[in-house]
């Protein structure tokens, strides 16, 4: 009975470094490239408010649009203009003539993105993308972790021992 008392107390502090050594290890992401519209591309008559909303866009990251260089552009436009399809709130053209163009995220706002004309209003060829800042958590270093659990660790051991002379 006192036995298994101690190895679960055992386990139970196993398993806090373990969690602790997880943790410490998620802190840091790198940079993710989000191709655009995932196999499908970028063309008309797809639904990308569907494949935007479930991907994750962080500061930092890029977006790459891939497409048929002879018929689609890709326009940075603002909201008013997204909705209406219209190139006259025009950001950036981010069409670079080779249908493979990438664009990095460097702001925490949401991004619109639309084709030339006709296939964004007709075709519904466009995109809005929601950047959020990446929210760091400190996590205290391994080392740091491990001294705060020592005595915990020898407190366990002892009351094993003990426990197991009786
Ligand atoms: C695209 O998908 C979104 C989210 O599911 C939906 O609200 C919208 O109506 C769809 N658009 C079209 C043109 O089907
Ligand atoms: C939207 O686009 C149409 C057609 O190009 C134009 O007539 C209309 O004025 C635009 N509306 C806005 C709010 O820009
Ligand atoms: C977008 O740009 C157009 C044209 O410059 C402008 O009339 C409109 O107010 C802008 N909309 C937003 C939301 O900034
Ligand atoms: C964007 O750039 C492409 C390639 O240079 C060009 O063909 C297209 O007309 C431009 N679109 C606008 C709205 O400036």
């Amino acid at each position: 009975m006192s036995r298994s008392g101690g190895v679960v107390w055992l386990k139970t502090v196993v398993l806090l470094a373990a969690a602790a050594a997880m943790l410490t290890s998620v802190s840091c992401r790198s940079t993710v490239c989000h191709l655009i519209g995932g196999k499908e591309l970028w063309k008309p008559n797809h639904n990308y408010t569907d494949w935007s909303l479930q991907q994750t866009f962080y500061v930092g990251d890029w977006l790459h649009f891939v497409y048929n260089k002879e018929m689609f552009t890709v326009l940075e436009v603002n909201e008013t203009s997204y909705k209406n399809c219209s190139d006259e709130g025009i950001i950036f053209n981010v069409t670079g003539g080779f249908g493979s163009d990438v664009i990095k995220l460097t702001q925490p706002k949401t991004y619109y993105f639309i084709a030339n004309g006709d296939y964004c209003y007709n075709n519904d060829m466009k995109v809005a993308v929601n950047v959020v800042e990446i929210v760091y958590v400190y996590q205290p270093p391994m080392m740091m972790m491990m001294m705060y659990l020592l005595p915990l660790q020898v407190m366990c051991v002892l009351l094993f021992l003990t426990r197991n002379r009786q």
